[in-house]
């Protein structure tokens, strides 16, 4: 990596962030999630705490010291986010609890009001879904359509094709400033500038730009400008909207409510002033307050330098990745900021991300809240690398590593690399698989059982040799790739495992003693492996004995539950209600 700038330290930085000590599947914690959401430093943490042990009251209401305090901290709040972006006054700046929220709010309110059928809304094909489905559903209401702006093939707005798009029928162009799967900064001040000749709007979704860019709305000259406290350091549960003042007046209310008013009658209502006429109810004001110390947090750090930093670590990230064989990057190029998407040849993107968290490694894997460019790259989904400040070059290095590994374990050779090593020793190798095979036959699907010898006892004797979740993880996959899975044509809407991230399938028989047999299969090897362990739980019993067999205490012995990351956990409990609701049927 290239030198690191004077004035930043990243191990100083990391310091203040306490969740980032701790260990994870016994391995120090690398946190590479951080565009889904970044971690909360330590003031952040205690100003929350502060808030409520000292100032705890609702604000603008009351007239006692701690309902003043409390809208002091909350309104200071807002006149230092004002300055952070650069806006002309306070007025413009509305509190929501997300980028979703904010982008709702606009599409309701000013689209609402202001689309006629056949008006157009311009989005772009890198947009979150929080940037697409509000402005569908306002496109249903109003009659409006909706056209999208193309992408170079690294991945940025096509400035070369936007009067394809932009034109006399353009009412609102919205789109994000940096794409949470590319993180490439798209040419906004080109495309705001386009859409003003064409006396559109603009909207621009900030929600990444703003942990990594400085923002300056005025110079940007857009409409409205979106983002949520929770990627930059802050709280969860608050977000920004910027709109123009001038704008914003002339927009009807988004909810209705206390605070929003300034008198209400039975016969009629008027709403309050900017910013107050868009925030009904009790705001999320202990967030606020936080996000206020957010706001500090970044003041004081050397933001010239963290960029440079960030910088470095993008170049040194994308260099070492692009060694890795069979990793493929979703679009050409390095990445503007430190977010990496890619795919890994020979693997499901939610095996690759499984194998990095037994590892302590958090990576985000599938389609990002993005179905939409994922279609337009022709991608099921993809793994997401995205680093922020705290991070350094020797957790990337040990990410890199593992995807090498994993790389070098071709899916060929994965079981004979595996039982050569330690963990070869482990059962599984004498261990009858269990291959209920399906096939159809006529319209009738047959299930015939070659075997049966997987059953909880064996599952059982074989993780409780696994000690480590490193080893429970490897046999996991394991009994995923020695899975024989189903034909295309049993996969179908019917037997497709609803809940769960992964596609996954499960299909079912009765035999001639009343005993289910199930068998499945699913895109990913971890999901394959999982439904193998559900289903020596229940396969060969009647509905009763499986309605009544202890499934958690199973989980709790094998010693699954407390390992598995939220999603695959939600994707084993999927497994476990079809089959109920199978044989409850
Ligand atoms: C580009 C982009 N827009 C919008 C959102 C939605 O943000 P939130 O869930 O905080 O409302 C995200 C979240 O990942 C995002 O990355």
């Amino acid at each position: 990596m290239t030198k690191c700038m004077a004035n930043f330290s990243s191990s100083i930085f990391r310091q203040q962030f306490p969740i980032l000590a701790q260990f994870v599947n016994g391995k120090p914690l690398v946190y590479f999630d951080n565009a889904a959401s970044t971690q909360k430093p330590v003031d952040v943490i205690d100003c929350y705490q502060h808030y409520y042990q000292t100032s705890n009251a609702n604000v603008h209401r009351a007239s006692h010291a701690l309902s003043s305090r409390a809208t002091t901290a909350y309104e200071e709040t807002r006149q230092h986010l004002k300055n952070f972006i650069k806006a002309k006054h306070s007025k413009e700046i509305i509190w929501t609890k997300g980028s979703t929220e904010s982008i709702n709010l606009v599409a309701q309110s000013w689209g609402r009001k202001n689309l006629q059928p056949n008006d157009e809304i311009v989005l772009s094909y890198s947009e979150h879904h929080a940037n697409i489905v509000p402005w569908q559903i306002v496109a249903e209401q109003t009659g409006a359509k909706i056209k999208i702006l193309p992408l170079t093939s690294e991945g940025r707005i096509d400035t070369t094709r936007l009067e394809e798009t932009i034109g006399e029928k353009t009412r609102i162009v919205c789109c994000g400033h940096i794409s949470n799967v590319l993180g490439r900064i798209n040419p906004i001040a080109d495309v705001i500038s386009f859409a003003k000749k064409h006396k559109a709007l603009t909207l621009i979704d900030g929600a990444q730009a703003i942990a990594h860019l400085p923002v300056d709305v005025q110079a940007l000259d857009c409409d409205f400008y979106v983002f949520s406290a929770h990627k930059m350091y802050g709280p969860t549960g608050v977000g920004v909207l910027y709109g123009k003042r001038e704008i914003l007046e002339k927009m009807s209310p988004y909810q209705a409510g206390g605070e929003m008013i300034k008198s209400v009658s039975f016969e009629q209502t008027s709403f309050n002033d900017l910013p107050h006429k868009f925030e009904a109810g009790t705001p999320n004001i202990a967030g606020i307050v936080a996000f206020g110390a957010a706001l500090k947090f970044i003041d004081v750090q050397q933001l010239a330098a963290l960029a440079q930093y960030e910088t470095n670590l993008a170049q040194y990230c994308f260099a070492q990745l692009s060694q890795v064989p069979g990793l493929c990057f979703i679009v050409e190029g390095q990445p503007d900021i430190p977010v990496f998407s890619f795919t890994m040849t020979g693997y499901h993107n939610h095996d690759v991300a499984a194998e990095l968290d037994s590892q302590g490694i958090a990576v985000r894997a599938g389609h990002h809240c993005a179905m939409p460019l994922m279609q337009y790259l022709k991608i099921d989904g993809c793994i997401r690398l995205s680093l922020a400040a705290y991070n350094s070059v020797e957790e990337i290095d040990n990410a890199v590593l593992a995807l090498k590994k994993m790389s070098r374990q071709s899916l060929a050779n994965d079981a004979d690399a595996m039982t050569n090593d330690e963990l070869g020793q482990l059962s599984l190798q004498n261990l009858q698989q269990v291959e209920y095979k399906a096939s159809e036959v006529g319209n009738k699907i047959q299930i015939t059982d070659t075997a049966h010898s997987l059953n909880v006892d064996s599952i059982l004797a074989l993780f409780s040799k696994a000690k480590s979740w490193d080893s429970k993880h490897r046999e996991i996959m394991m009994l995923g790739k020695k899975q024989s899975g189903l034909s295309a044509e049993l996969k179908t809407d019917q037997s497709l495992i609803s809940g769960c991230e992964s596609k996954a399938w499960l299909i079912h028989q009765k035999n001639e003693h009343e005993c289910y047999i199930f068998t499945g299969d699913s895109d990913a090897k971890v999901i394959r492996g999982l439904i193998s362990v559900v289903l020596a739980a229940v396969n060969n019993k009647t509905s009763e004995q499986i309605l009544t067999f202890d499934m958690q205490a199973y989980f709790n012995d094998i010693g699954l539950l407390q390992h598995l990351s939220p999603s695959r956990g939600n994707g084993l409990r999927a497994i476990v209600n079809k089959i109920y609701q199978i044989v409850e049927e």
